[in-house]
This record gives structure tokens, sequence and C-alpha cells, in this order.
């Protein structure tokens, strides 16, 4: 390691528990994954974060399915720079951090995954250096991954405070997502989940699907599955997607919009009388992820 490297490193290492002086909070971190793709993955973390900001919490928005540009094309955009500048030190975060619709952040997938992890000393302290101070910036930090769970994502994955599990009532879909869980809790029994039931033809159907992969969760892993929500499947939501607008912007009245309201509304109240408050989880495990 050559000095300089040493020198960000060690100044990294030595801010671990030193929030600035307003004492403002890490931002909670979510990752949101699902066994298969195609389930609704980037249409539920996009219209989930424009509620959140809806409502007054400060988001950012990571597009993590590298390659994919999810986010960039459900907002009509092309971005020049990803997560992938983060490392880099001549480019600003002004310049990586898009703006979207209610005001919310942005940061576009980049290429490899793995890439980032494979990165020198100099620039991963970089990474962590700029993260950190987003971190604080930010009240949530949602993590849009890519389908099903890779060596490297599962590492960013394990960093967050929580997961939202996204499937469809399909049994393709529920058996890719019973297995994204079962592999993601070998590694961390403690990271809890939030299950999120998308494009169900009915509530009922929604709740039956929820309690399956309840019950299977608890007679296999002995894990509780808290389900957070369903949206139901909404013709309004594959027209925003071709309009390249979010469904609750352009339809906000529609089925799948009042749903996702809903939702929001339930994980707040959750979330505020929940007692355990922002850890400081996040920068913390990636920092050991980057050791
Ligand atoms: N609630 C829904 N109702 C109807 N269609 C949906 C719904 N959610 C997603 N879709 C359709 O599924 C497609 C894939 O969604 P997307 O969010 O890109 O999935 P993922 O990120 O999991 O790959 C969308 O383009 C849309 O056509
Ligand atoms: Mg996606």
């Amino acid at each position: 390691m050559n000095d300089q490297a040493k020198m960000l490193r060690e100044q990294v290492i030595q801010s671990k528990y030193k929030p600035p002086s307003t004492f403002k909070k890490e931002a909670r971190a979510i990752a949101v994954v699902s066994g298969k793709g195609g389930v609704g993955k980037s249409n539920f973390s996009l219209n989930f974060s424009l509620n959140l900001q809806k409502r007054g919490y400060k988001v950012l928005l990571f597009d993590m399915d590298i390659g994919m540009a999810n986010i960039d094309i459900l907002l009509g955009n092309t971005q020049r720079y990803n997560i992938i500048h983060l490392f880099e030190s001549d480019i600003s975060m002004e310049q990586i951090i898009q703006r979207g619709p209610e005001g919310i952040s942005y940061i576009a997938g980049g290429s490899g995954l793995r890439d980032i992890f494979q990165f020198d000393e100099q620039k991963r302290s970089h990474f962590l250096t700029q993260l950190q101070a987003l971190s604080y910036q930010y009240d949530y930090i949602l993590l849009d991954m890519g389908a099903g769970i890779t060596t490297e994502s599962l590492q960013l994955v394990l960093s967050c405070n929580e997961v939202f599990l996204v499937t469809t009532c399909e049994p393709t879909a529920m058996t890719d997502a019973y297995s994204a869980l079962k592999f993601i809790h070998n590694h961390d029994q403690s990271i809890p989940f939030q299950l999120i039931i998308n494009r169900a033809i009915n509530a009922k159907h929604a709740k039956n699907t929820a309690v399956r992969l309840q019950s299977v969760t608890q007679q296999f892993l002995k894990k509780g599955l808290s389900h957070l929500g369903s949206l139901p499947d909404d013709k309004y939501v594959s027209k925003a997607v071709m309009e390249q607008t979010p469904f609750t912007i352009k339809y906000p009245s529609c089925q799948a919009s009042r749903a996702i309201k809903e939702l929001t509304g339930s994980y707040l109240i959750e979330r505020n009388s929940s007692v355990t408050k922002n850890t400081y989880t996040f920068m913390t495990k990636l920092r050991e992820l980057f050791r």
C-alpha cells in the first residue's frame, strides 16, 4: 500500500463513529432484491422512493442492476456517470448524482459490479469517503439490485439495514424468491426481510402467496418474514414504463399508485414505532467489505 493510500485509509477508518457536528443520523439502507428478473423491482424501487420523498424524506436511489440501466430508462434519461465514477477522485458527486421527479436523487447503473471490488486502495477509500458523506445527507438509500444474488451483490445486500424481497404470485418467482432469501439468510440470520407481492390479480391471491412464503420460511429457516404489502397487476404500470415516466407521477390515482402509497405509509408507521432505530451498520459493514 502506498503512503497516500494508507493515509486515506486511515482517514476513513478514523472517521468510523464520528458523525458531523450536526449529529445527523446515517441513512437507512434498503436492498431491493428478487429471485427472478422482471418481477417489478425497479418500478417498485423508483416509485417507493418517490413516495418517501413526497413525505419529506430525502432518498438516494442506486441502480445496482449493473449493465441494465433500469432507472435511467424508467425516467427517460441517459447518464454519463454512474456508480463506478464514485471511485474516481476527479469526478464530483454532483456530476454523478442525478435529480429525478419530486427531487429524488439517483445514481445510474454502471458496468460490472465485480469491478468495484477490484479497485485499488486509494479508489476504495475515495469511494467510502464519498458514500460516508452521502449517508449523512439522506434519510434513505435504496439499492435496486439485479435479479438473483451473486457473490458480489450478496456483500452489498448484507451491508444494508434491511432487505425488501419482491416477487409475483407465479410459482417460479416464488421459488426463486425463497432461494434468494435462503441464500442471504445463510450468510446473516439477523437481517430483517420485508416481503412485497407484485402484480397480484386480487388481494386474496396476494395474501395466499405471502402466507405460503411465510410458512416455508418459518418451517425451514425458522425465520419470520413480514409482509409489507402488495401491488396489483395494473396496466397503467406498463403504460407508464412505455412513456418513460414513473407510474405514480403519470397515473397517481391508478390502483398500483394507490397501493404503493398505502404500502409506504405502513412502512413508515412500522419504522417510526420500531425500537430498532437507525443503526450504523451500513457504512460500518461497507468498510469491512472493502478492507
Ligand atoms: N404492478 C404491475 N402491474 C403490471 N405490470 C407490471 C407491474 N410491475 C411491473 N410490471 C411490468 O413488468 C416489467 C418489469 O418490471 P421491472 O420493474 O423492470 O422489473 P425488475 O426490475 O424486477 O426486472 C415492467 O416493465 C412492467 O411492464
Ligand atoms: Mg430492474
